[in-house]
């Protein structure tokens, strides 16, 4: 048999139940809901509870994407899961997945690191594998708990993040044209000070919330600028790449940071925001988790339906940035 794509089917995602609203921050910080809603497009996040962990978000939304694929966990041949808040240094919260969802099944299962553009190098990883013939079924998760990553004293950062977690089940398929249709990823390294956590193991930092160290820093309007000149970029490779006009792609799933670089790569596209799946103003910034969340919701609100053309982008730390080219 002879195998010509990876195909999505099956989609699941999950949110935290706690919501933490604008207002709530703005009786705690230097903030008003205001200047969060007209500079980000944020009015509230989700935050996980005490003892909840990334694996536990990850474990729900692979759940229910396993469910809507119909097909059951001991099936899967590869799982693959995207964070950069992993549950612990090891072992792999993928591996605590695999676990929890009761894999008995001796499958490869380990976790990527690419910040908020993790789910995409997922996706490229399994379509990879997939084409390689090395799987036929591979789950890819986006799970976060990056509100553990942000220190809430740092008005400037702590208002732009939230909790969750999206997934996909991608199985081998001969129809041509057909699930991820082409990956485009990419990274700079020499950007690091924009944008960087200031502790990990290896530089014996931890995080302390007490004093403040460890925590993610960002200059965010000069990762804003670079964001916006990427994802164009991004956008116009992906079209040449597949020989296609912006005006075929049906949706638009971007990572959800902040809707004014959603705006700017829609207006690239010459899409109305009508076509771009949007939950920056209620999720917050997800980071692995945002782009699976967002197609979850489109998928199961029936906004997206079979044969629709897909662009997926996503741009975060490192820098690293990619993109998704999918006919659902
Ligand atoms: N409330 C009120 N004022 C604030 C707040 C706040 N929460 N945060 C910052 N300010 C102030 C600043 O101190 C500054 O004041 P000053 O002019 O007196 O110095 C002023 O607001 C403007 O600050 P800027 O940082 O220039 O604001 P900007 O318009 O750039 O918006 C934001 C900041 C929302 C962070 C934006 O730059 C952004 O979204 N950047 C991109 C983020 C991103 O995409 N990151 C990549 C993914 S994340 C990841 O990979 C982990």
């Amino acid at each position: 048999m002879s195998i010509l794509a990876a195909r999505m089917i099956g989609s699941g995602s999950y949110l935290p139940e706690q919501i933490l609203s604008n207002a709530e921050l703005a009786g705690r910080l230097d903030t008003t809901d205001e200047w969060i809603r007209t500079r980000t497009g944020i009015t509230e996040r989700r935050i996980a509870a005490p003892g909840e962990y990334t694996s536990d978000l990850a474990l729900k939304a692979a759940q229910r994407a396993l469910q809507m694929a119909d097909v059951s966990a001991e099936t899967l041949d590869f799982i693959l899961l995207a964070t950069t808040t992993p549950d612990l240094v090891f072992p792999a919260t993928a591996v605590r997945v695999q676990r929890k969802l009761g894999v008995k099944r001796q499958i490869p299962a380990f976790d990527l690191q690419a910040v908020c553009a993790g789910f995409i190098y997922g996706l490229s990883m399994a379509d990879s594998l997939i084409r390689s013939g090395a799987a036929r079924r591979v789950l890819v998760i986006g799970a976060e708990t990056m509100s553990r990553a942000v220190d809430w004293q740092d008005r400037s950062t702590c208002i732009l993040f939230g909790d969750g977690a999206g997934a996909v089940v991608l199985e081998a398929t001969e129809e041509p044209q057909r699930g991820i249709l082409s990956t485009h990823l990419y990274a700079d390294g020499q950007y690091e000070d924009l944008l960087r956590t200031q502790g990990g193991i290896s530089h014996g930092i931890l995080l302390d919330p007490a004093s403040g160290s460890g925590f993610l820093q960002m200059r965010g309007n000069e990762v804003f600028k670079q964001a916006v000149k990427a994802l164009e970029e991004i956008v116009d490779v992906t079209l040449a790449a597949n020989g296609l006009d912006k005006s075929q792609i049906d949706w638009l799933v971007p990572h959800q940071a902040n809707i004014r670089i959603i705006q700017s790569t829609a207006k690239r596209l010459g899409m109305t925001m009508e076509r771009v799946v949007m939950t920056v103003d209620r999720h917050g910034n997800t980071s692995a988790a945002s782009v699976p969340l967002a197609l979850d919701e489109a998928v199961r609100d029936g906004r997206i339906q079979p044969g629709h053309l897909l662009l997926l982008e996503a741009f975060g730390g490192g820098f690293t940035w990619g993109s998704a080219l999918v006919r659902w």
